[in-house]
């Protein structure tokens, strides 16, 4: 039986800084709205030289690196992102390809929003479990400056630009296995939260409606989250990192409480971040790998959602 394991993690963060100061010199707001209504104080902002597709391959680059493994031996490509470098064609995970000297493997983009890297990583599982790919690398990639509105108060505060990469392999060990992965969309919600169609003459800017998308996220992202871990028989105590997307703090708190997660367990960047879409989950993932939280055999719980809607979650054990 093969099985696919979570081998390594890598995040590229853009270095520009743009704090809470950048947007009350520009707009009518203040540090106190943000920061009581998102928990958010900065963000990162890509340079006009980084597409999406260069912090893609930042982090692919490093990911890679830390499971041993040079690009030769990637077998297929899959990037989420909602701020592609071109808008249909070609795929962001192409120009990753590119950049990454691989001309011959398959490359492909998902469109699945802030849940994203939970698709990929779904669809990852599938191709290695299949037996038809040994080693997958899944990359959350957000140039959202790019498609933010930043005369709309009401949301441009919210997000930022960034990036995280996973190699997915086979083993044959079930310990090291990907435990469980659920993902689901409904697509009668899609006005809560888009961007324009190519053949719209309105800019091509995010659009969400904050408060509905708001109440939506919390209830849904604490029943997925209770439908994963019955489904698995999986406790609490069984989760050493529960990480969510890191849309608002004021989400997290909601659904951490509802589920009774410990303050130890939950995972918090959206303070640095605000909300990077596909990549929050990854940077999390690699921050928590960074400070040392993270380690060979930790179990993971990842919990997202996101325009579509979609919305998803995974228990991971780490076999980095
Ligand atoms: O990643 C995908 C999923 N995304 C999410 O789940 C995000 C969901 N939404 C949110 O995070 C929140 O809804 C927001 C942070 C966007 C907004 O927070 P809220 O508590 O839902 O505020 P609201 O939209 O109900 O607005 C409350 C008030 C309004 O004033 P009145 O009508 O009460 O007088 C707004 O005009 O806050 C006002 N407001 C602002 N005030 C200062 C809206 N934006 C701002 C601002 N600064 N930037």
């Amino acid at each position: 039986m093969i099985y696919a394991s979570f081998k390594s993690i890598g995040a590229y963060i853009p270095t520009e800084v743009r704090s809470n100061q950048w947007f009350i010199d520009r707009m009518d707001t203040n540090d106190e709205w943000i920061t009581k209504r998102t928990g958010i104080k900065e963000r990162r902002i890509a340079s006009s030289e980084e597409e999406t597709s260069d912090l893609g391959a930042k982090a692919a680059k490093i990911a890679m690196n830390r499971a041993g493994i040079s690009s030769a031996d990637i077998d297929l490509i899959i990037c989420a992102t909602i701020s592609p470098d071109y808008m249909c064609m070609p795929s962001t995970a192409c120009l990753i390809a590119e950049k990454l000297d691989r001309r011959d493997v398959m490359a492909l983009d998902i469109s699945a929003a802030c849940t994203g890297f939970i698709y990929a990583l779904s669809v990852a599982k599938a191709f290695i479990e299949s037996g038809m790919k040994k080693n997958v690398l899944i990359i959350g990639a957000e140039k959202l400056s790019n498609i933010v509105d930043y005369t709309d108060r009401t949301t441009c505060m919210l997000f930022g630009d960034g990036a995280g990469a996973a190699i997915i392999s086979a083993t044959q060990n079930k310990d090291e296995a990907i435990v469980d992965i659920q993902c689901s969309a409904d697509g009668s919600q899609k006005d809560l939260l888009l961007t324009p169609s190519v053949q719209s003459s309105e800019a091509s800017f995010m659009q969400m409606k904050g408060n509905e998308t708001f109440k939506i996220a919390v209830r849904t992202l604490t029943s997925d989250v209770q439908k994963i871990m019955e489904k698995n028989s999986y406790k609490n105590e069984d989760i050493d990192l529960f990480i969510p997307h890191q849309a608002n703090y004021r989400i997290i708190k909601a659904v951490g409480d509802a589920l009774k997660f410990e303050d130890k367990q939950k995972v918090l960047t959206v303070e640095k971040y605000g909300n990077t879409s596909s990549a929050s989950i990854p940077m999390a993932i690699n921050e928590c790998f960074e400070d040392g939280r993270l380690v060979k055999g930790k179990t993971m719980l990842l919990d997202a959602f996101g325009g579509g809607l979609t919305w998803g979650s995974a228990i991971i054990k780490f076999n980095g």
